[in-house]
């Protein structure tokens, strides 16, 4: 008994350790983030200057279409072509770059608690893929599908967007990484993939789901009330991945509970993500899961503050 009192102590601490570092990790890949922009600026937009002079060049050559022979010319033509494709790339992913950067930066900085006007489709979208490419750089053969069914005209929310953006980081990380996993060991028809849905929250949706809440967890009911007559916009990350075990379904937001191999898990996520979204914004973390097919978090938030 006490051998095992004592692993667990073991074991505790070299998660707080992990956290500890991936804390200060935190801080300085923010310090890189926004090192990198400027230089990645300059990449960006001497790009799009140069498209430019490629379009005066093209210009400066059709005034003078007879001075040049006909193939001279075609070549000509081909080569301009091939350089200004190539300069829409160099612009396209330098922007795609700094868009992860400034997911990074929103993340680690940003006040603490305080509550802006938000677009949540726009932070799902930008975190989805934040952990998509996270998980290409960190997971070798990582390929999967990610659909994505954002609605039109959403109000803004009062959110937290840095609070909101690691619910999202960690939801899809969890997602991704069960994807993965299964990927591992299953069939080789296997299709991973994830679905994203970003909508308004109808209210027949949300008594279904108090009344469904109110059986399952009587102790939500408070918190269930308050989402009464709210708007509410809910954010859906279905994964076909390989589901949850009773015993994992049971401690899912216990902090310190993981499946994953020392290094790859803490296993604070769930239950952050769960203080984040419902003590902090008043919404409400629900999900379905189904061993060996795959797991639905839902979650909503309230477009006033709490
Ligand atoms: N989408 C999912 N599908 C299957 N299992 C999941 C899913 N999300 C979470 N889990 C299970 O719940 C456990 C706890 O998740 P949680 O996010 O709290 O910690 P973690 O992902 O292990 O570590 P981290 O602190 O880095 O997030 C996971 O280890 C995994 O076993
Ligand atoms: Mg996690």
């Amino acid at each position: 008994m006490e051998e095992k009192n004592i692993s667990n102590v073991e074991s505790l601490q070299q998660r707080l350790r992990q956290q500890e570092k991936l804390a200060s990790l935190g801080m300085l890949s923010a310090g890189i983030a926004h090192e990198i922009q400027n230089p990645l600026n300059f990449v960006i937009n001497f790009s799009k200057m140069s498209s430019k002079l490629l379009t005066d060049l093209t210009d400066i050559v059709a005034d003078n279409e007879d001075a040049l022979p006909t193939d001279d010319r075609e070549e000509l033509d081909d080569i301009v072509a091939d350089l200004k494709e190539n300069m829409a790339r160099i612009v396209e992913h330098g922007e795609r770059a700094i868009s992860i950067i400034q997911g990074i930066l929103l993340v680690s900085r940003g006040k603490d608690n305080e509550f802006l006007p938000t677009d949540v489709a726009r932070v799902v979208k930008e975190y989805v893929w934040l952990s998509y490419h996270a998980m290409r750089a960190n997971y070798k053969d990582f390929n999967i599908s990610i659909g994505e069914d954002y609605a039109q005209g959403l109000p803004q929310v009062m959110a937290i967007p840095q609070d909101l953006s690691r619910a999202v980081l960690n939801l899809m990380n969890n997602a991704c990484y069960t994807v993965w996993k299964k990927q591992q060991h299953a069939d080789p028809d296997y299709q991973p993939r994830i679905d994203i849905k970003v909508a308004m929250e109808s209210n027949s949706q949300l008594s279904t789901l108090r009344s469904a809440q109110r059986d399952a967890c009587p102790s939500k009911n408070s918190q269930l009330s308050t989402l009464n007559s709210q708007p509410c916009i809910s954010i859906t990350i279905a994964d076909n991945g390989e589901g949850m075990t009773p015993e994992v379904k049971e401690r899912l937001f216990e902090n310190f509970f993981t499946t994953k191999p020392i290094g790859e898990g803490t296993g604070l996520g769930m239950a952050i993500t769960r203080d984040i979204i419902e003590n902090k914004h008043g919404g409400h973390l629900s999900f379905e899961t189904e061993e060996g097919k795959g797991t639905t978090f839902t979650f909503t938030i309230p477009v006033k503050k709490p």
